[in-house]
């Protein structure tokens, strides 16, 4: 089956907190080389720096088909939110994209899926494409909620104005227990709840065949074939690999030939 252009692989590096001015500048440098666009017909590919190097990005990035986003916005427009980071400042930065509801996000800062959702909606009135991030805990795998958990993730995306956006949302499921623990969800298990994201944003009125669903989760060049051959896998959200460029261009490389 040919894919949708909807479809077409996504692969986002998201950096966390790390990084230098300088240490970043080499990474940079090699991601410009080594995906060359060739590569890029098969697959698109975005960085997510944090904030204080988004500049430093777009300066290097900037002339390429590389993309890059945030980690996190706002889920206010703008005014006396101290800390907080708008999304049309993202936009203004040259971002394409932002991660909403990290699990990283909603354990340390008790980030809710109804803020998940508003977030989103500052970000589409933006005109920034979201990431939303979904996953269960070893706790809620283990006592067979995987999918009642992530279906109240994704119930308050149901009132979205980009319910009728085809494209326009991008999902993440990263199962908690696989996130920097070296341990990656098997590309069974991975498409098993990939599909159930897909058939419940379908219900929920999204157009299900236009959504791209990443997986993320300890994604290393080795397993990123088998996981990217599942049909329901649409690419990765990367972490620490991002950090490797060597690493993440082979992993881009397998899912623009997957
Ligand atoms: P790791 O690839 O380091 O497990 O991180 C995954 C992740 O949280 C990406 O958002």
């Amino acid at each position: 089956m040919q894919r949708q252009d909807a479809r077409k692989p996504l692969v986002v590096g998201n950096w966390k907190m790390n990084g230098t001015l300088g240490a970043n500048e080499p990474l940079l440098a090699a991601l410009r080389a080594g995906l060359d666009a060739a590569l890029l017909t098969g697959v698109e590919v975005a960085v997510l720096p944090p904030y204080p190097y988004l500049a430093q990005v777009s300066a290097w990035l900037g002339e390429t088909p590389l993309s890059w986003g945030a980690q996190d916005v706002a889920a206010y427009a703008e005014g006396a939110y101290t800390g907080e980071v708008s999304a049309a400042m993202l936009r203004d930065l040259g971002c394409r994209w932002v991660t909403v509801g990290h699990s990283e996000r909603r354990a340390l800062l008790g980030e809710t899926s109804e803020q998940v959702a508003v977030k989103i909606e500052q970000a589409l009135k933006a005109g920034l494409q979201p990431i939303a991030c979904v996953g269960e805990t070893l706790a809620d795998r283990e006592q067979g909620l995987t999918e009642s958990v992530i279906a109240a993730q994704l119930a308050p995306l149901a009132r979205l104005a980009c319910v009728g956006m085809p494209g326009q949302l991008v999902l993440a499921y990263e199962p908690v227990w696989a996130i920097g623990t070296g341990r990656t969800a098997s590309p069974e298990q991975a498409q098993a709840v990939h599909a159930f994201i897909r058939a419940a944003l379908s219900a929920a009125g999204f157009d299900g065949a236009a959504l791209r669903i990443l997986y993320g989760g300890s994604v290393k060049a080795a397993s990123a074939p088998a996981l990217f051959a599942m049909p329901d896998i649409n690419g990765g959200l990367i972490g620490g690999a991002s950090l490797v460029a060597d690493e993440f261009i082979a992993i881009c490389r397998s899912a623009a030939s997957a």
